[in-house]
């Protein structure tokens, strides 16, 4: 890292830390997006206070926000800058509606929703990646900045920068899944999408599984050499190194937890606000309202355990947060209203007077609300079909200070890697995902102790600097790298 020191590091990601609203009253409020990238990132840019390129896309109406296109955000320990890219409706409509979102998203997940590939989508994506490229080298203050490109809305983004700023050390990570060469080679711009991505020095996964996903990807659809030993990418003489970087959060400091409400007062806030009685077990499920989270399957689950075990009814209640996200779309749509009609079916179905099973809450959730539910909580279920790394299950186990709690997690997602000592389930198997929704709500309190201290003694380790970290340390050495050969030359 401190080979580092001194050196300029640039962000740039579609998504921004921030979202402004009108609040009642009329005046602005400034609110976090439900957002992995967000939670891992900012600590990152306000650590090394460097510059944050993204889409003013928290912004419903740009009146509201800074006039200025670049602002400071203040930081826990350091500000950083954000600068704006605002995108116009046609642009995010194709860019990050269309191609972004209704294409790369389900390419890249396996939840078993069609990609849609429109060649004006592409286009856009084309253009508004090469906006976004634009203003880093715009942003550069030398010839060779660091650049932390984020995502796949910005898969184009390395190589066009590359052109520009052809000693630039450029790290891009992929926060979502790589999928297998035959699930990819369906969209019809597989060369160009994998050709802007090798415009990187390093390109980071969250496993090595998707790591070998993208290795075998480029073996099969671009004349590239590679040496899969060594993880590195040739095309030409430009060598791109192919490195796993697990995502994590950043962990809470003594002063943040001390100022957390108390287990005991969260949980009779959470009872008092959804009218829980006394003895009430809760079990929640936070996620953004997505098809990839496995929403449905775990309300499924929650009915099967009901059926199974009838001692739960009128005690155990399932809370499911679900921050409304891209419900311009109509797959999201319909899958919003499906997981609506199933959770109003199982209610009606066991409901009682004075109570009912699920509480789908679909509406913001800023970070106190969210610590207040996990603290309540018995049991956090994640129960994704696919998901990159998934960070819902490191914030629950990062706000049970009294290590207590159970967490359920998918295989599916990259944390199951990880956090071994969670109850892990296939969401599809209804079955199964039931009878450990059970094990959880049920679990003696030596069995919690001894599994919640160990998943926190590993995600207080395992932490978002620990992922930043890493990479940086890589990105310094292939810089030293380039720097002596470019000497040598
Ligand atoms: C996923 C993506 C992120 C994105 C987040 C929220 O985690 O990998 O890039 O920021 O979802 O999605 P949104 O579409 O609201 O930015």
């Amino acid at each position: 890292l401190t080979q580092l020191r001194g050196d300029q590091v640039i962000c740039v990601s579609n998504r921004e830390p921030l979202i402004h609203d009108r609040g009642a009253d009329g005046g602005v409020l400034v609110k976090r997006p439900a957002s992995g990238l967000v939670t891992a990132v900012e600590p990152v840019m306000q650590a090394c206070s460097g510059t944050w390129i993204a889409h003013g896309s928290g912004s419903a109406d740009r009146d509201m926000v800074d006039a200025d296109d670049r602002v400071v955000v203040p930081g826990g320990q350091q500000d950083y800058w954000l600068r704006r890219i605002w995108l116009t409706e046609e642009e995010e409509k194709g860019y990050y509606y269309g191609f972004a979102n209704e294409g790369l998203w389900p390419l890249c997940h396996v939840a078993h929703v069609r990609p849609v590939f429109r060649r004006s989508d592409w286009e856009a994506y084309k253009a508004v990646n090469q906006r976004f490229a634009d203003a880093v080298v715009a942003e550069a203050r030398s010839e060779d900045p660091i650049v932390l490109v984020q995502d796949y809305h910005l898969a184009l983004v390395p190589a066009m920068v590359r052109e520009k700023l052809p000693q630039a050390t450029i790290l891009t990570f992929w926060h979502i899944p790589w999928p297998n060469p035959e699930s990819f080679g369906i969209c019809p711009w597989r060369r160009e999408l994998l050709r802007g991505m090798l415009g990187s020095t390093i390109l980071g996964f969250h496993t090595r599984f998707h790591c070998r996903n993208f290795l075998e990807t480029v073996d099969r659809y671009l004349e590239a050499r590679i040496e899969h030993e060594h993880s590195i990418i040739s095309v030409g003489r430009k060598e791109t190194y192919v490195e796993s970087y697990p995502i994590s959060i950043a962990w809470p400091d003594e002063t943040e937890s001390a100022a957390w409400p108390a287990v005991a007062a969260s949980r009779e806030a959470v009872r008092a606000r959804l009218g829980l009685p006394e003895d009430a077990r809760i079990a929640v499920g936070v996620d953004r309202f997505d098809y990839t989270k496995g929403i449905i399957e775990r309300i499924n689950a929650v009915e099967r355990l009901l059926e199974k075990h009838p001692e739960h009814l009128g005690r155990l209640a399932f809370v499911q947060v679900a921050s409304p996200t891209r419900s311009e779309l109509d797959e999201y749509h319909g899958f919003q209203d499906r997981v609506k009609a199933l959770v109003a079916r199982v209610n009606a179905r066991f409901g009682r007077e004075g109570w009912q099973p699920v509480h789908l809450l679909a509406e913001h959730h800023d970070h106190a609300q969210l610590i207040e539910l996990y603290r309540a909580a018995d049991a956090c279920v994640v129960t994704s079909l696919h998901d990159g790394m998934n960070l819902v299950c490191k914030e629950f186990v990062a706000a049970r200070d009294d290590e207590r709690g159970v967490l359920v997690l998918s295989r599916f997602a990259g944390a199951a890697r990880e956090l071994h000592e969670a109850l892990i389930v296939n969401p599809y198997d209804v079955e199964e995902t039931a009878d450990a929704l059970h094990r959880a709500v049920t679990m003696s309190e030596p069995e919690q102790r001894e599994r919640m201290a160990s998943l926190r003694t590993n995600v207080a380790e395992f932490n978002v600097f620990r992922w930043a970290g890493r990479m940086l340390v890589d990105a310094g050495r292939w810089r030293l790298r380039a720097r002596v050969e470019a000497r040598l030359r």
